[in-house]
């Protein structure tokens, strides 16, 4: 086992120096001024440059992370992000009902993060952007198998009377159990002994998480005594509104994530602001509408660059980042290095945003009376439809707040096109705005101990690496700040927090820094 802590990392790095002489290793002296300069003059327009592909959660985050290496020791790159949208965001992007800008915005995309969340928790505060907090919202909330409501309840997930009858007291509470462990352990990647990984897989055995990613959710969860009703209506409704996927498929680190809502809060005006806050404060040179067509290794006597072909030509990078999945790109690239990529099939999902005046869905819809109020969020459970029965028409439907006054917004999950004749039916014709996308959302989650490389080849980084572990927009960052330590590391002498990366680092205490309160510690930002 590869023991992926700092201290293995810097030997390697090493390594790779003396392997190859036509590499020049970068270091900067105290006033500043590369020894490079002195022992090998550059060219007049030397500056290195890094091209991070992809301008997502992953990407955006990645040249922020590089410009805390230009802030803190006067690192000299240039960064350049190319973005095939000619928006900035990715799957992260704002709708506004029928285009009208002066009604509140929906997410398209990702909509939630978490207090544990802390580098998007950090962001927005440093950004000045004003979070929104969906724990407010005490909607009532049912679980619909395609033949019934099984159960409804509002509130939190485990503590209501209804849930505890339903399932008794102790699957409830193991399943805390086993969110609160993964979280205490979660937290671990923003301490100052946050471990660094040059594989996916080393970090899982470093966190004690390769049991969880090599299980399914519902065989983990039978193992730690939870019962398999609690697993198969209130876990999977979970893993199915978060990943689109049943618990007898997604493996139990993502199953955890899944159930993982405390302090859940998206940002006004769209979480895609966070992701152009990251850019603004980076200085990078964003292009957009320029997607990436192919990119190759351009062996100089000096240096190994990439050239990379995009609308705008031709140009060499020292380094490149990619930050978005691979297989979605349609870049060209040598087979030596597509080839470390396994394939990695992504859930096909349909959003559809509408707006009705209807207050609830249509009761009947759910065999109620049609003067019940039916609740206002509706998650599924598969087990039904598995064992015979009615098979769902929706992954979920959730009402999210007035547009204006009698007029609520509404999103639906499905692994299909919603029709107009069935939105009709279930908000009893009375449907305003609608609108349908369709997404590579997230992977599918199956167990595996198997990951995409961190590093392609040398000056060569993958963030989505991580996607096949956790996907969401936190861990993109978490990923980009980890290959950004690498890269800084391999390639300029630096890293983002120590000018090099310090192998005493994992004994520094964070008392040491200037942060004065040691729980708001974040690796990183504080250093
Ligand atoms: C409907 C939905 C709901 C979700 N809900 C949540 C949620 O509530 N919370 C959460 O945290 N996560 C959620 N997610 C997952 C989350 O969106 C992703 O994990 C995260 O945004 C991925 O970020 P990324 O930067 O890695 O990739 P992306 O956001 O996909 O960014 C990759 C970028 O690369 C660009 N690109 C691709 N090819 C090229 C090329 N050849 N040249 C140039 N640019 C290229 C793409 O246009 C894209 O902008 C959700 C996703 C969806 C779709
Ligand atoms: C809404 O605006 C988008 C972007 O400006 C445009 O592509 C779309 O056609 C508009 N839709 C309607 C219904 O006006
Ligand atoms: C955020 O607000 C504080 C206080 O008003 C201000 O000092 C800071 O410069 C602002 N930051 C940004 C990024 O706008
Ligand atoms: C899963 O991981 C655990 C912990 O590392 C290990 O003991 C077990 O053998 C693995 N199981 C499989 C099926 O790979
Ligand atoms: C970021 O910078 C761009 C370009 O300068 C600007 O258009 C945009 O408004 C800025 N975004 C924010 C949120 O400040
Ligand atoms: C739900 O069950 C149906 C019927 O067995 C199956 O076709 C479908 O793939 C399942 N959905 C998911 C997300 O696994």
């Amino acid at each position: 086992m590869r023991l992926h802590a700092i201290l293995v990392l810097l030997p390697s790095a090493y390594a790779f120096q003396i392997q190859f002489p036509f590499k020049i290793p970068k270091f900067f002296s105290s006033e500043g001024i590369t020894l490079e300069a002195v022992e090998n003059p550059p060219p007049p327009s030397a500056t290195p440059r890094i091209a991070i592909i992809g301008a997502g959660a992953g990407g955006t985050s990645a040249a922020f992370w590089i410009s805390k290496a230009k802030e803190r020791f006067g690192l000299d790159v240039e960064i350049d992000v190319y973005e095939s949208n000619d928006y900035v965001g990715g799957r992260s992007i704002t709708v506004y009902p029928y285009n009208d800008t002066s009604l509140p915005e929906l997410e398209l995309g990702a909509s939630i993060f978490v207090q544990a969340n802390k580098n998007l928790w950090r962001a927005s505060d440093e950004f000045n952007l004003t979070r929104k907090d969906f724990d407010d919202e005490n909607t009532e909330t049912a679980i619909w198998d395609g033949e019934s409501i099984l159960v409804s309840f509002s509130g939190s997930w485990w503590d209501t009377a209804k849930v505890l009858w339903r399932y008794g007291f102790l699957s409830p509470k193991r399943t805390v159990s086993y969110v609160n462990t993964m979280i205490d352990q979660f937290l671990t990647l923003y301490g100052v002994a946050t471990p660094k990984w040059d594989s996916v897989g080393d970090l899982a055995s470093q966190l004690g998480w390769s049991g969880l990613v090599n299980a399914t959710t519902v065989d983990y969860l039978l193992k730690e005594g939870v019962s398999e009703k609690y697993i198969k209506e209130v876990v999977e409704a979970a893993t199915r509104v978060n990943y689109g996927q049943d618990t007898d498929h997604i493996h139990a680190l993502e199953g955890a994530c899944s159930m993982a809502a405390n302090g859940a809060s998206g940002i006004k005006g769209g979480n895609f602001l966070i992701f152009e806050q990251f850019l603004n404060h980076s200085g990078a040179n964003v292009y957009l509408n320029t997607p990436v067509s192919r990119i190759t290794p351009k062996s100089s006597e000096q240096s190994q660059l990439w050239s990379v072909k995009s609308v705008r030509g031709t140009v060499d990078y020292k380094s490149v980042i990619l930050a978005a999945p691979f297989h979605s790109t349609g870049i060209k690239l040598p087979l030596v290095l597509t080839e470390q990529i396994p394939a990695q099939p992504y859930v096909n999902l349909h959003v559809t945003l509408l707006t009705t005046t209807s207050p609830t869905p249509n009761p009947e819809y759910f065999g109620l009376s049609a003067s019940t109020e039916a609740p206002r969020m509706i998650l599924t459970t598969n087990e039904t439809a598995k064992t015979g029965g009615a098979k769902l028409d929706f992954n979920s439907l959730t009402y999210h707040g007035l547009v204006r006054e009698g007029e609520w917004a509404v999103k639906i999950f499905s692994d299909h096109e919603i029709a107009d004749e069935w939105l009709d039916h279930m908000f009893r014709g009375k449907v305003g705005w609608v609108l349908r996308k369709q997404w590579d959302a997230y992977p599918k989650l199956p167990p595996t101990s198997q990951f995409p490389p961190v590093k392609l080849d040398q000056g060569f980084y993958y963030v989505n690496s991580f996607e096949p572990f956790i996907s969401t927009m936190e861990t993109e960052t978490i990923s980009s700040r980890n290959l950004v330590d690498l890269l800084l590391n391999d390639e300029f002498g630096s890293s983002i927090c120590d000018q090099t990366i310090s192998a005493s680092s994992e004994e520094k205490q964070p008392a040491e820094t200037s942060s004065p309160d040691v729980k708001d510690f974040v690796f990183g930002w504080d250093c």
